[in-house]
């Protein structure tokens, strides 16, 4: 039987970058901090992401059929904590997609996606996403997360 906090303790060493998904719902524009996303495949372009079974915001990014991943900058701490509480998006962090999907401003890297999958994952639903678009951002410094911290890398 392995120990939830003890999984989460281990987990933490693994060093990740952190990304906002982005989805449009009726209630307005929406986002979800993340750093299970992955690279799944190049031919078709594909990535992952998960997301929590529990989260408030789990049906409307389930019924989302296009959406962004949007890789933060250094710069984007403050974004990456407040889209960890906070599910609508506020005006000047993001501008539209040309999936029709918001997309968050100046962050390093964006991919715009469609819904190619869900897959069950525990407590939490795999979301394979192909994607359909690419924007490079500034060529700043990546945002990681690392035991529970931010740091930066580049
Ligand atoms: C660095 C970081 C990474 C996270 N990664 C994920 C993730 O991959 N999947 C997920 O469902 N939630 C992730 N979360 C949690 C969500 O951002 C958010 O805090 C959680 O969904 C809050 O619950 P709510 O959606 O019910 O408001 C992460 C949070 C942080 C701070």
């Amino acid at each position: 039987m392995i120990d939830t906090t003890a999984q989460r303790a281990l987990l933490s060493r693994y060093p990740t970058g952190v990304t906002v998904v982005c989805a449009m719902t009726d209630a307005g524009p929406i986002g979800i901090t993340v750093n299970s996303f992955a690279s799944v495949s190049l031919d078709p372009p594909l990535v992952l992401w998960s997301i929590g079974r529990a989260s408030d915001r789990y049906e409307a990014f389930l019924s989302a059929k296009v959406f962004t991943i949007n890789i933060l900058t250094a710069e984007q701490a403050a974004l990456a904590q407040h889209y960890a509480q906070n599910a609508m998006l506020v005006d000047g962090h993001w501008t539209m997609a040309s999936n029709g999907a918001p997309r968050i401003s100046n962050a390093a890297g964006t991919l715009e996606c469609r819904q190619h999958a869900v897959h069950p994952g525990g407590d939490h639903d795999i979301l394979v996403g192909e994607v359909t678009a690419l924007h490079e951002g500034p060529a700043a410094a990546s945002l990681t997360f690392f035991k529970s911290g931010y740091g930066r890398i580049g």
